[in-house]
C-alpha cells in the first residue's frame, strides 16, 4: 500500500471485518458476551474452574458486602506457580518451551516449562532459606532476564509478596518504595544490557539501603539481604553478611519443592504507580481473581493457541503489562514466549523485526510509542525481515492514533493481522476495553468494546451516563476480578482516588467518548498523571523533586503533546534570586534535567524546562497547569480571567519568545 492511501485512511471510518479464516478458528466467539451478560458473576466462576488449577474449589464467587473491598473466590485455595508451572508439566508439556530468551549482545537461552519449574522450585527454596514467608515483602529490581520471571514466580510460590520496580527507576525511587512495602530482601543483578552498554543495578542497591538522608531515609532499612544475579559482569561492591549471589545460593538447594495452596486472596504483588500526588501507590493484587482475569484475556484477546503460538510482549516486568502478560497470564496459559533484554536498537534499528523473523513471532503486543517511532525510521528496516509469521496484533498503554494503527497493520502485519487495542490500567490488572479478534469488527483508533464480564460506562461529573455520540469520564461499572484490592497500607487514599467520585463506580481517571456505535475511545487522563512513552507520571512527583534542588523557589509540570512518546514532561522553574546570576537559563535547565533523572529515573526527566519569573495561579492559589499546557505546546493562550493577576502569562511568554 502506497504512503498516500495510508495517510487517507486517516479521515477514514472504514472497519476490518474479521477474516473468515481467523474466525473460523478463533478461540474468542460471540456467545461469550451473551453468557457474560446473563450473570457476570456465574461466567468469572466459570472461567476460573475452567482455566486454573484450584487445590480447593470454591463455592463463593464475589463478595462484595464491604465495597470497595471485593472479594473473590475467597474459600478457595490455590498456588499461583503451580497454576504457571507444575500442572504444565504434569500434563505432559514439560518440553514446551516457555522463553526463548534473547539478551542485548546476542546470547540466548531457550528455557522449557520443565527447566522453568525445576529453577523456580530451587528459587523458592532458597527464599524459604533466607527466611521469607507467606506475607513478607520481596523487592526486584533487574533487567529483563530470566531470573526476573524466576524470581517472581518463586516468591509467588511460597506466598510471599513482590514488588518489582522498573531497573530504570533511581536509588532513591526504589528505597521508597522498598519503605513503603518494609521488603525484607532485594533481589538484584550486577548490572544488564542497555544500548550497547552494561548498567550497573547492585551500585543502585547499595546506595539505596545505605542509612544516608541523600539516597536512602536516614535510617536503617528493613532489608536483611540482597541476592545478586550475575549478568552484568561488572564490578560490584560488597557487604558481607548481607549480599549473596544467585548462581551460589542456588547451586546449594534442593531441586524439590512442594507448592502450598494459599487463600484466593492471598496477595500476589504489589506495584507501585503514579497518581495525582508526589508519593507513588503501592497497587496491590492477589491471587484467584487476578490469575482467572489475566488467563481469560490473555488467552481471548490475544487468541492464544498454546501448542502452536509464539507470542511476544515486549513490556519490561517492572510494568503491569510485564507482570500481567509476560509473566502471569502467558504462564498460566502454557505459551511460548519471547523474552528480550535489551532496547528495540540495538545493536541495529532492525532488532525487534529481527527477532520475530528468528522465533517465527504469531502474536505481538507492543506499545503505540514504539510504533510511532518505528514509522518514524521508515518501512524500509521492518521490509528488510521476514514478518510472515505473525498473525496477530496488539497495543496498550496509550491511545493509538489511527495512522499508527493502520501503519502496524500494514508494515508489520502485512496487511492482513487483527489489531487489537487494548485499555486498561495497573489498578485493573488486566485488559478490560479491547475487540476480541474474530468476533469484533476493528476499528482503527477506538478501543472498542468492553470484554465480556466487564462493565465500564462514560458518565458526566454527576455520574450520569453520556449516552452514544457524548463524552465524559471512564468508569467501571461493576467489580471484576483482577481489580485492585487497595493501596498498600493506605485503604483511605483507595476510597478517595477511584471510589469517593462516584460512590458505587470505580472512576479510571481516562477522559472517553462513546460514538453512535457505542465504541470507546479513549482520550487521555482528565488528572494530573502524565502519560510519557506509556509510562505513568505524576506532575506532583516531578515537581517535587525539583523543589528538591536547592536553586528552585517554585515549579509547575505540565505534559505537552508529543510525536513521539504521546506526552512529554515539560517543567516550568522558578530559580531562586541568589542563584539565578550563577547560572544561565541553559547551564540551569540543564543541570535540573540530570537531577530529576537522579530523584526519580530518565522516564520522568523533562523533555525542556522554562525558566520563568512567575507562575499562572487562581486566587486560590493553585497553578493553571491548563496555561502552561498552551505555551508548552506552542497554542495561543486560553482564557486568563481567574488567574489572580493576569499579566502573568503575557510576562512568560515573552520571556520565552
Ligand atoms: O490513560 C490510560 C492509559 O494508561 C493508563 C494506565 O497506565 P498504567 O497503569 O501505567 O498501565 C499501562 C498499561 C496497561 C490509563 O489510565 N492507557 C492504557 N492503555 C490504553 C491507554 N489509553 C488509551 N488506550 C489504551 N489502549
Amino acid at each position: 500500500m502506497s504512503t498516500n492511501s495510508i495517510d487517507s485512511l486517516l479521515h477514514e471510518t472504514r472497519r476490518f471485518a474479521p477474516d473468515p479464516e481467523f474466525a473460523a478458528n478463533a478461540i474468542a466467539t460471540a456467545d461469550l458476551y451473551e453468557r457474560a451478560a446473563v450473570d457476570p458473576d456465574a461466567f468469572w466462576a466459570e472461567q476460573a474452574r475452567e482455566l486454573l488449577h484450584w487445590h480447593r474449589p470454591f463455592d463463593e464467587v464475589l463478595d462484595w458486602s464491604n465495597p470497595p473491598f471485593a472479594k473473590w473466590f475467597a474459600d478457595g485455595r490455590i498456588n499461583v506457580a503451580y497454576n504457571c508451572l507444575d500442572r504444565h508439566v504434569l500434563a505432559g508439556n514439560g518440553d514446551r518451551v516457555a522463553f526463548h530468551w534473547e539478551g542485548e549482545p546476542g546470547d540466548s537461552r531457550t528455557i522449557t516449562y520443565a527447566e522453568l519449574t525445576a529453577e523456580v522450585k530451587k528459587a523458592a527454596n532458597l527464599l524459604t532459606s533466607l527466611g521469607i514467608r507467606q506475607g513478607d515483602r520481596v523487592a526486584i529490581y533487574l533487567p529483563m532476564i530470566p531470573e526476573a520471571v524466576i524470581a517472581m514466580l518463586a516468591i509467588a510460590r511460597i506466598g510471599a509478596v513482590h514488588s518489582v520496580v522498573f531497573g530504570g527507576f533511581s536509588a532513591e525511587s526504589l528505597r521508597a518504595r522498598i519503605d513503603d512495602a518494609a521488603a525484607k530482601l532485594v533481589i538484584t543483578a550486577d548490572g544488564g544490557w542497555r544500548k550497547g552498554k552494561v548498567f550497573p543495578l547492585k551500585n543502585a542497591v547499595d546506595a539505596a539501603l545505605a542509612a544516608d538522608p541523600s539516597t536512602g531515609s536516614g535510617t536503617e532499612s528493613t532489608v536483611k539481604n540482597v541476592l545478586v544475579v550475575r549478568r552484568g559482569e561488572n564490578t560490584v561492591d560488597w557487604v558481607e553478611g548481607r549480599d549473596l549471589w544467585w548462581h551460589d545460593e542456588i547451586a546449594l538447594m534442593d531441586p524439590e519443592h512442594d507448592a502450598q495452596p494459599f487463600e484466593a486472596e492471598n496477595p500476589l504483588f504489589i506495584l507501585y504507580t503514579s497518581g495525582t500526588t508526589g508519593k507513588p501507590k503501592g497497587i496491590l493484587h492477589t491471587s484467584g481473581g487476578y490469575l482467572t482475569h489475566t488467563a481469560f484475556t490473555h488467552k481471548n484477546v490475544f487468541d492464544l493457541h498454546p501448542e502452536t503460538d509464539v507470542y511476544w510482549c515486549t513490556a519490561d516486568v517492572g510494568w503491569i503489562t510485564g507482570h500481567s502478560y509476560v509473566v502471569y497470564g502467558p504462564l498460566a496459559n502454557g505459551a511460548t514466549q519471547v523474552l528480550y533484554e535489551g532496547t528495540p536498537d540495538t545493536p541495529h534499528p532492525g532488532r525487534w523485526w529481527e527477532l520475530i523473523q528468528k522465533y517465527g513471532v504469531t502474536i505481538f503486543y507492543t506499545a503505540p510509542t514504539a510504533i510511532r517511532s518505528f514509522m518514524k525510521s521508515g518501512r524500509q528496516i521492518p521490509q528488510q525481515f521476514d514478518l510472515s509469521s505473525l498473525r496477530l496484533l496488539g497495543s496498550v498503554g496509550e491511545p493509538i492514533n489511527p495512522e499508527a494503527w493502520i501503519w502496524y497493520r500494514e508494515i508489520i502485519g502485512g496487511g492482513t493481522t487483527p489489531v487489537v487495542d487494548t485499555w486498561w490500567q495497573t489498578e485493573t490488572g488486566g485488559i478490560m476495553i479491547s475487540a476480541l479478534p474474530g468476533v469484533t469488527e476493528a476499528k482503527p483508533g477506538s478501543a472498542q468494546v468492553p470484554l465480556p464480564g466487564i462493565s465500564v460506562d462514560v458518565v458526566n461529573d454527576d455520574g450520569s451516563p453520556v449516552g452514544h455520540g457524548n463524552g465524559g469520564l471512564l468508569v467501571v461499572t461493576k467489580p471484576w476480578p483482577g481489580m485492585l484490592r487497595g493501596i498498600w497500607g493506605d485503604p483511605e487514599r483507595f476510597k478517595e482516588t477511584y471510589w469517593e467520585k462516584f460512590g458505587d463506580k470505580y472512576f479510571a481517571g481516562d477522559g472517553a467518548r462513546f460514538d453512535d456505535d457505542g465504541d470507546i475511545w479513549l482520550l487521555g487522563r482528565v488528572d494530573d498523571v502524565l502519560n510519557v512513552s506509556g509510562h505513568r507520571l505524576s506532575t506532583a512527583e516531578i515537581e517535587s523533586a525539583l523543589v528538591s534542588h536547592p536553586w528552585v523557589a517554585e515549579a509547575a509540570v505540565v505534559g505537552a503533546s508529543d510525536e513521539t512518546t504521546g506526552q512529554a514532561v515539560v517543567a516550568f522553574v522558578i530559580v531562586k534570586a541568589s542563584q539565578a546570576d550563577v547560572a544561565t537559563a541553559d547551564e540551569a535547565s540543564a543541570q535540573l534535567r540530570a537531577h530529576v533523572s537522579e530523584q526519580i529515573g530518565a522516564i520522568a526527566r523533562p523533555r525542556q524546562i522554562f525558566i520563568v519569573s512567575e507562575l499562572p495561579k487562581t486566587r486560590s492559589g493553585k497553578i493553571m497547569r491548563r496555561l502552561l499546557r498552551d505555551v508548552a505546546e506552542g497554542r495561543e493562550i486560553g482564557d486568563t480571567t481567574t488567574l489572580a493577576d493576569t499579566s502573568v502569562m503575557q510576562i512568560i511568554s515573552d520571556k520565552l519568545k
